[in-house]
């Protein structure tokens, strides 16, 4: 018989992961307590989890369904990759790498020239320029906006004018802005009144043409293998075609996955509902399936996300070995978020999770018009502006979610639409899934553009949808 008797409340279960060194989340804390699974916490401390040092929701959730229905050792939750320690140190390592990567990218522009920091700002009088995170963002009785904003070693309060058209301004909490602005020390503390906001942004640019042959690079999102719900009929019809002799497909060398590529298990309540193959290893096994039949001079790229056998916590490592094996010879292995360099081409792949959070914050954007929220991520150069939210982040030392490289295309999903666009030269889209409308997306009105192929001219500005199937 375990022990269970000694983790019956909050702090012996939270010392007990600690004593392993492993981060426990609070809902992941919540379930164990609602349900008495103290007796599978030796199970949660197996020597996968511990290396991946992170316990959440997702985790508990696979192995409760593992332990009730299915045995649990067709479970893997977890690929150990970054080790997370809970300390505020980690935190401020992350905000000290996303705060100094992006003021290098802001401060290049020409309207920062001469900028300080902000404990010389508060000092000052006059105009000032300086760059900041923004920690918060109000609005003032008389309509403006009052936002703080910090540096390395001080904050101070800056004031957006309505007369100056800053008022509606989009200011995201922890995103980076550079300031150009007056300082103001009437009474007492230093207030900036802001003339201008500078984003770190995509610099403007052509798309290259060239005379090459054409170089296709192919995106799919979403496609959920192992749903009762997976668009079958239609993926094979896509395989089909991409096998076929047209001119098209012959020129298409790279086929990525953006992540969600089987259903999975676990993710939600009841989900064993929903699902076709109960296994995630059968799921990744189908998977690989259709996959072996794409002629190997194509190049798959395939990507975790949030319904995928790894740490849910962005970012995620790639698929472990069982997995990939099971995905066939071609396959290369993504983590989550990837720059891949293509004929020339800095391709940035993201899963998209970050996107629930964006169509919450950016007025106008839903999943309809996820265009906007892709470009508002793009303006900010960092893939999840906000800290936290709807998007599992681990605070590791260096930030992965910065948008350094500016990217020829950017490739995202998870919300199931298709939105293509262009935003200063940066060809993005929004990947279509290959799953049909959910219980879910039925309730919250939303229909998917399912079955679309998009193939995209690495050495022109061509691109190219191909649907397989009816909405
Ligand atoms: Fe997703």
């Amino acid at each position: 018989m375990r022990s269970h008797l000694l983790f019956q409340d909050k702090a012996s279960i939270l010392d007990y992961f600690n004593k392993h060194g492993l981060l426990v989340s609070p809902k992941a804390l919540d379930i164990i307590l609602a349900r008495s699974l103290g007796d599978m916490i030796p199970r949660l401390i197996s020597e996968d989890i511990v290396s991946a040092g992170y316990v959440d929701e997702k985790t508990v959730k696979s192995i409760l369904i593992g332990k009730t229905s299915t045995p649990s050792e067709n479970f893997e939750v977890y690929i150990p990759d970054v080790r997370v320690r809970s300390s505020v140190d980690d935190f401020r390592n992350h905000f000290v790498s996303k705060y100094t990567k992006l003021k290098k990218i802001i401060s290049t522009s020409s309207s920062m020239r001469g900028s300080t920091d902000i404990r010389s700002v508060k000092k000052t009088s006059g105009e000032v320029k300086f760059v900041g995170m923004v920690s918060t963002v109000e609005k003032t009785k008389n309509g403006h906006k009052r936002i703080v904003v910090e540096d390395l070693e001080d904050s101070v309060s800056v004031i957006l004018m309505k007369s100056k058209n800053l008022a509606d301004e989009l200011i995201l909490q922890d995103e980076v802005i550079g300031i150009v602005g007056n300082v103001s020390t009437g009474q007492g503390e230093a207030v900036i009144f802001a003339n201008e906001i500078i984003r770190p942004d995509i610099p403007f640019r052509m798309i290259d043409e060239t005379s090459r042959e054409p170089v296709y690079v192919a995106s799919i999102s979403d496609i959920h293998v192992g749903s009762k719900t997976f668009r079958r009929d239609d993926f094979r019809k896509m395989i089909s075609w991409i096998k076929s002799s047209s001119d098209e497909a012959q020129n298409l060398k790279y086929l990525v996955l953006s992540g969600d590529v089987v259903d999975g298990i676990g993710v939600y309540p009841s989900q064993e509902d929903d699902l076709e193959i109960m296994n995630p290893f059968e799921q990744y096994a189908k998977l690989g399936e259709y996959l072996s039949e794409i002629p190997e001079d194509i190049t798959v790229f395939v990507m975790p996300g949030n319904h995928d056998s790894v740490r849910l916590a962005e970012p995620q490592p790639v698929f472990s070995q069982k997995i990939a094996q099971s995905l066939g010879r071609n396959v290369t292995l993504l983590p989550n978020p990837s720059t891949l360099h293509l004929e020339g081409k800095n391709v940035l792949v993201y899963h998209g999770m970050s996107l629930n959070d964006m169509v919450e914050l950016v007025p106008g954007a839903n999943f309809e018009t996820i265009g906007k929220a892709i470009e508002e991520i793009l303006k900010r150069r960092h893939l999840a502006p906000k800290y936290g939210g709807k998007t599992p982040l681990i605070p590791s030392p260096v930030d992965y979610h910065v948008i350094e490289e500016v990217p020829d295309i950017f490739i995202t999903g998870h919300v199931h639409s298709h939105a293509l666009g262009n935003y200063r030269g940066v060809r993005y889209v929004n990947s279509s899934t290959w799953q049909s409308q959910t219980e879910y997306q039925k309730m919250m009105n939303f229909s998917p553009n399912p079955s679309r192929l998009t193939m995209f001219d690495l050495n022109s500005r061509t691109t190219i949808v191909k649907k397989f199937g009816v909405d």
